[in-house]
């Protein structure tokens, strides 16, 4: 039931301070990760894990892309990425003591399904399954299992799995952490972030009519560009998917240092240029990207911090985020994206929950 909400998408972008918190629930304290987060035999298997391969489809993927930051930085340990698609038919090398992760909201995506049963014959230490749907193939297949605590999620466009993955991620990456010389400290610091990301979701969401008004611009363009550096590249990366799936704009992601290798020769005042930019270390950098884009008229949207002092200008519209911890700033910067693309979607009156094309699950490949 959609009940006040004009679309499921809308809804349940709007359920996301909710199931976020539903995720945290039961597996952190105030300062720390719960021991039995990640199951009873977790510890166990987590000891001598010495490299993590993660597999996943679409937006699963992009939330596996993010982890990775996550994983090399606070544990220290090598992580992989691959779309499953891609990882099932090639010929691949598993690492001793690899940590088999499996990332998807349906749990039945055949790719995703398939890559599993594929490395278990090479051999792993451990598979652990993010996933939303209990019961489901990826959930019995898999040793350990997180499951988020998203709910039905019905739009074709996936929002709330998406952020419920981070937040399931995070508490996993803390967990391994642990046991790779993660200190108390960090680690509390970084809990006490998580505990506040229902909140500032909410206030990105408070953010949803001037989101709107932004998307107006985007209406009549077949084309953009999504930048983002570090973790929130990843976040660019989910962004254009989203406008693409529903509005069916063009979009596509680039790490923002990878601008003026290719992409910038695109730039005109017909290529609008999403960029997300946390305030941490990057965004100086980030800052002389926007000028290479302005400089050729192009027009930028800008979501930044609110401390991180990009000012609005000709050709530049800021959308300023409350601060949030680095760490946790994937999370809530996913969801002003998710409202853009969805007020373009509606404007061009498009099937929103029902994009052409797309299935729900894609469980053929
Ligand atoms: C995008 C989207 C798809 C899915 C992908 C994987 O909005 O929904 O890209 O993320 O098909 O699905 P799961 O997570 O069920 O394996």
């Amino acid at each position: 039931d959609k009940g006040e909400y004009r679309h499921y998408m809308l809804k349940e972008i709007y359920e996301q301070p909710k199931v976020i918190k539903a995720t945290m629930e039961g597996r952190i304290t105030a300062t720390r990760v719960l021991e039995q987060a990640l199951g009873t035999d977790a510890e166990n298997l987590l000891e001598n894990v010495r490299h993590v391969q993660i597999i996943a489809c679409g937006t699963s993927y992009h939330a596996g892309m993010v982890a990775r930051y996550w994983i090399e930085d606070l544990a220290g340990v090598p992580c992989s990425v691959e779309v499953a698609s891609e990882f099932r038919y090639r010929k691949h090398v598993i690492q001793p003591d690899t940590l088999f992760l499996c990332i998807s909201q349906s749990g039945e995506t055949a790719d995703t399904l398939a890559a599993l049963r594929q490395a278990k014959k090479a051999g792993f230490r451990a598979a652990l399954a993010i996933c939303n749907v209990p019961g489901s193939s990826l959930v019995r297949e898999s040793d350990l299992v997180i499951m988020t605590q998203a709910g039905p999620e019905i739009g074709v466009a996936s929002t709330k799995a998406f952020t419920t993955q981070l937040t399931a991620l995070l508490i996993f990456t803390l967990a391994l952490a642990r046991h790779n010389g993660l200190n108390a400290e960090r680690e509390a610091d970084i809990v006490k972030a998580i505990h506040l990301l229902p909140g500032q979701v909410s206030d990105v969401l408070a953010l949803d009519g001037e989101i709107e008004e932004m998307s107006k611009a985007f209406m009549d363009k077949n084309h953009s560009l999504f930048l983002g550096r570090g973790s929130q590249y990843p976040v660019a990366m989910e962004g254009a998917l989203k406008l693409k799936e529903i509005s069916y704009i063009h979009a596509e992601a680039y790490p923002a240092g990878e601008l003026k290798h290719g992409p910038l020769a695109l730039v005109d005042s017909e290529m609008p240029v999403v960029t997300v930019a946390p305030n941490n270390d990057l965004v100086e950098k980030l800052k002389s990207n926007l000028e290479e884009v302005r400089a050729r008229g192009g027009e930028l949207f800008v979501f930044a911090d609110k401390a991180a002092d990009v000012k609005p200008e000709e050709g530049l519209h800021v959308m300023q985020i409350p601060s949030v911890h680095e760490i946790t700033a994937p999370i809530v910067y996913t969801v002003p994206l998710q409202l853009l693309s969805y007020h373009v979607a509606v404007l061009k009156g498009t099937d929103v929950d029902q994009p052409r094309n797309l299935a729900k699950s894609v469980t053929v490949e």
